[in-house]
């Protein structure tokens, strides 16, 4: 007799199957970005480095372009740059995940690459119901089920899910992402000797007036000795520049006290300035960098008008990227094998002046300023505009939108001024590293396809270098 899970997983192969050529023949399709086969992906899971491989789980809905009982996904890689496509690595087939193997983290133990994950369930009712479940694998590639390991503890609404786990000093913790009874959102702090029994020690963080209703994939991790937490918070106010999208992703540093099971922190900081960025996941690589990876999308947000639905699939995930925490604040840059993309070297130029070029789809663009600019426009294809002026210190991205065709905008304030810029332009999105990674700015991009100008527009005296590379259109193999 087939099984539930051999079922479906079945059901998602054949998907990816049926829609394969109508899915590469979209000129949106990425070239060096992990994309869904098929249908959607939103959040990346279980990202960690396993006997050397790099492993990234996502979550995935091979049926349609919406949400709904998720999958895990997989890709491995070398290298960072080139990503290959796994079989499926969680099934939404047990009677504790049967409506989605929701967001969750690796862990290392016992010669064995373990998953925690979200069971998401609606029961008779139809009420939500979430177990943290366990999943174990031998050689990275084939899970077995382990079943819950954690069921709700007292305080919170069903709305309780993501658990990110690690160690401490001989210890096992796991913070979860929760709503409280009150509808607030808050982080819940949990112990454990053996992986098996675990301990609720109350909120880590929140409940925070004014930071929403609930937060999703919390993650706490020390960097530079201090202790870090980032995570997603829905409902939260926009205040000028800040906050714009529908939902956020932010965080917060401070010091945390294990004993007390409290997170000591400072203000909430939007962690990327762009359209669509939600629900990054960090790991601790074999160099000792911690490296975090981002869904480009924001759940609710303008998903109905994304062209490429047209072609069965929709949403990518970011670039990997270094953490670094200066004076503070967290910055980020794309991984050093980024540069393993460059294929060939475009142009370099000193400009004083004004300057159009062509650049192909997949393609990187570095400018460095000597001194610090006073006006500067960087038009991307038909599509996007960068624009920064000393006078506001504002470096605003703007677009149109997806929903209605109206331009909006997303703004940082640089005090220090514009200094240094990294561009990745993939088929369909851009990321933007400001002032070495003090900023980024992540969004999909609908250019016309086969528009291929780049202009810059910049009013002054200091002179630019501008730098341009061809990247590798071939970086994520989806051969199953
Ligand atoms: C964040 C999220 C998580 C949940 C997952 C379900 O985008 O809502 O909280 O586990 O997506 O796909």
């Amino acid at each position: 007799m087939i099984t539930t899970e051999e079922k479906l997983r079945k059901q998602a192969y054949e998907a990816v199957e049926k829609y394969r050529d109508t899915v590469q023949k979209d000129p949106y399709r990425q070239g060096y970005h992990m994309m869904p086969p098929v249908g959607l992906l939103n959040d990346p899971n279980g990202w960690i480095q396993w006997r050397g491989t790099y492993h990234m789980f996502f979550q995935w809905m091979p049926f349609h372009t919406g949400h709904g009982a998720k999958f895990w996904g997989h890709y491995s890689s070398e290298n960072l740059v080139d990503w290959k496509l796994e079989p499926i690595a969680l099934t939404p087939s047990d009677w504790f995940d049967k409506n989605g193997c929701y967001s969750g983290s690796a862990i290392d133990h016992d010669d064995k690459l373990k998953v925690f994950y979200t069971g998401n369930v609606r029961n008779g009712h139809g009420e939500r119901e979430s177990y943290q479940c366990l999943a174990e694998s031998e050689n990275g590639i084939e899970f077995k089920k382990q079943g819950v390991k954690l069921e709700l503890p007292e305080g919170y609404s069903a709305h309780f899910r993501d658990p990110k786990v690690w160690e401490h000093e001989g210890k096992w913790y796991m913070v979860v992402g929760a709503q409280t009874l009150e509808n607030q959102g808050a982080v819940a702090f949990l112990e454990s000797d053996d992986l098996e029994s675990w301990t609720h020690k109350g909120e880590l963080a929140g409940p925070v007036e004014g930071l929403g209703y609930m937060w999703e994939c919390p993650d706490a991790f020390s960097l530079n000795g201090k202790d870090v937490l980032i995570f997603s918070p829905q409902g939260v106010e926009a205040q000028g520049i800040d906050f714009n999208n529908q939902y956020q992703t932010g965080y917060v540093v401070g010091k945390l006290d294990y004993e007390k099971g409290k997170l000591e922190h400072g203000v909430f900081n939007e962690l990327d300035r762009g359209f669509e960025f939600y629900a990054p996941q960090s790991m601790l690589d074999e160099k000792g960098r911690r490296l975090l990876v981002g869904w480009m999308g924001v759940p609710d947000q303008n998903e109905e008008h994304h062209p490429t639905i047209q072609h069965h699939w929709i949403h990518n995930l970011t670039l990997p990227r270094e953490l670094k925490l200066v004076e503070g604040e967290l910055y980020q840059l794309p991984v050093k094998e980024m540069e393993q993309l460059r294929e060939e070297k475009l142009f370099e130029e000193v400009v004083g002046a004004d300057l159009s070029h062509k650049l192909p789809r997949t393609s990187e663009l570095v400018m460095d300023v000597d001194g610090s600019l006073n006006q500067f426009e960087l038009q991307l294809f038909d599509y996007l505009k960068l624009s920064y002026s000393k006078e506001t210190g504002y470096f605003t991205m703007e677009r149109s939108s997806l929903a209605n065709g109206n331009t909006e905008s997303r703004s940082c304030r640089l005090i220090e001024g514009l200094q240094q810029m990294q561009v990745f332009i993939d088929h369909s999105s851009v990321e933007i590293f400001v002032n070495d990674g003090k900023e980024v700015f992540t969004s999909r991009m609908f250019a016309d396809p086969d528009e291929c100008m780049v202009k810059v527009v910049h009013k002054g005296k200091e002179r630019l270098k501008l730098t341009a590379w061809k990247l590798r259109n071939d970086a994520i193999h989806q051969n199953l």
